[in-house]
């Protein structure tokens, strides 16, 4: 018998799960994906999406790990059981934490440019900083493989530190304090980019349709991104629903959750862009736009050091809750199933995704050049496999199980909705959401 955590209240549960969903996604990925992806249209289908395919498989995923209380593989096992369906669904679980781990691998090597960040903060300040120097102080640090290579090192064993204590303890008290103080933060960085930067173009640009720039690839990208942002897909939601207990309500948490997520990388948004046209940089800018533009607000505005390693701090700490959940499914498997301890299982899986995470820090610098697959470099190839290919499918297979497979009593008596509302429920699982799904799939399959 393997003991098993559990959250001790309703509340530890949506904060962790909305810590899990807070993270780089919000406050590093969406802001310049707005931007590669021609700024309004992209927002568009991504705010559709979180609509009609995030929330029913948020649901949908906290609902299948609730029910059976295991980690992927092994709920996706027994549900089948459960329904004397084959036993070959648990491939969906291991998928997912394949995916999980593929995620890591990058997504450690872009907190440690935030811990870099903090580092920076704290012993020059960004204070007068032009938008030049920012932007090469930013190649400066991708230039550098020995740096990066500290900072992701250390990213790592935060990480797995956490991972290894156990994840229900010590997440709920952080995440009490760290969301709040992040939503503050982050107001009152809007309120400064609203009063010297360019708000106006910076809501234009974001909200002002243009249906022009919407093309298969930014349908893709925002899809994907409303699976990377609420982190489904992948069995993170599956394994903390499975330490929920059976007295929440799997929909209201789900709107909560899917709302603060994406207000907040929305927010996040509006600020830098409001920055990048005052200071006219490049929107398309790529991975380094947040590290480029918030300098110089930060070396700008009064207080600003103070905010600025604030800010760098909060969000270091809101990519480690997220980075604990894309091992957390890993880990739980290993442990209820090998005799390896979760201790000796943290440090094993810790040390591979740090080698893989080297070669993907490499890949800012001296292997550049290294392509691997549709002319792809090493991060963009594990960004976008797992974002646009991989969760999707994953939460596309889970919502066929649910919707298809599972039978219909077990989802209605564990969603416990009105009768109007499961309906609701189901329509979205299982058709619009594999619809969409499908069709931007589609849709790209036909243009490459
Ligand atoms: N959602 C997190 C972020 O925005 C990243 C993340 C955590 C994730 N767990 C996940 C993404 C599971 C996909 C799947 O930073």
């Amino acid at each position: 018998m393997t003991h098993r955590g559990a959250w001790n209240s309703r509340w530890s549960f949506v904060l962790a799960t909305t810590g899990s969903a807070i993270g780089l996604g919000n406050i590093w990925k969406l802001p310049y994906m707005i931007g590669v992806n021609g700024g309004s249209a992209f927002v568009l289908i991504y705010i559709l999406s979180i609509l009609c395919v995030g929330i029913p498989l948020l649901m949908t995923e906290i609902m299948l790990g609730r029910r059976v209380q295991k980690n992927p593989i092994d709920a996706m096992k027994s549900l089948a059981k459960e329904s004397s369906r084959s036993n070959n669904w648990k491939y969906v679980g291991g998928m997912g934490m394949l995916t999980g781990v593929m995620i890591l691998c990058f997504y450690s090597v872009i907190g440690g440019w935030v811990l870099s960040y903090i580092s920076t903060a704290v012993q020059e300040g960004f204070t007068g900083i032009t938008a030049e120097q920012s932007s090469a102080n930013f190649g400066d640090l991708l230039a550098s493989p020995l740096t990066l290579l500290f900072w992701h090192t250390l990213f790592m064993i935060i990480t797995m530190g956490v991972v290894s204590r156990g994840v229900t303890s010590g997440l709920e008290k952080a995440n009490n304090f760290l969301i709040p103080a992040l939503f503050i933060i982050l107001f009152i960085l809007l309120g400064y980019s609203m009063s010297v930067g360019d708000m106006q173009t910076s809501f234009d640009f974001m909200f002002k349709p243009d249906f022009s720039k919407i093309s298969p690839i930014t349908a893709l990208a925002a899809l994907g991104h409303a699976f990377f942002s609420l982190s489904i897909g992948m069995g993170s939601v599956m394994v903390y629903g499975s330490y929920l207990k059976k007295d929440v309500s799997i929909s209201r948490t789900s709107i909560y959750i899917a709302i603060a997520d994406t207000l907040l990388g929305l927010l996040v948004g509006l600020a830098i862009y409001a920055l990048v046209f005052a200071n006219h940089l490049d929107p398309s800018e790529g991975p380094g736009l947040i590290f480029q533009t918030l300098p110089i607000a930060f070396g700008q505005m009064p207080w600003g050091n103070f905010f600025g390693i604030l800010f760098f701090i909060l969000v270091a700490f809101a990519a480690s809750t997220s980075a604990i959940s894309l091992v957390e499914p890993t880990i739980a498997w290993i442990v209820e199933n090998t005799r390896i301890g979760r201790q000796k299982a943290c440090l094993g899986l810790g040390l591979f995704i740090w080698l893989i995470g080297l070669s993907v820090l490499l890949s800012f610098n001296v292997w550049q050049d290294v392509k691997l697959i549709f002319g792809l470099g090493i991060f963009d190839t594990l960004d976008k496999l797992t974002s646009t290919i991989m969760l999707p499918f994953g939460g596309l297979l889970m919502a066929i199980f649910a919707g298809y497979f599972m039978k219909k009593r077990h989802s209605k008596d564990e969603l416990d909705l009105t009768a109007k509302t499961y309906n609701l429920w189901r329509m979205a699982n299982n058709i619009i959401a594999p619809i969409a799904i499908c069709s931007v799939f589609l849709y790209l399959l036909n243009i490459v």
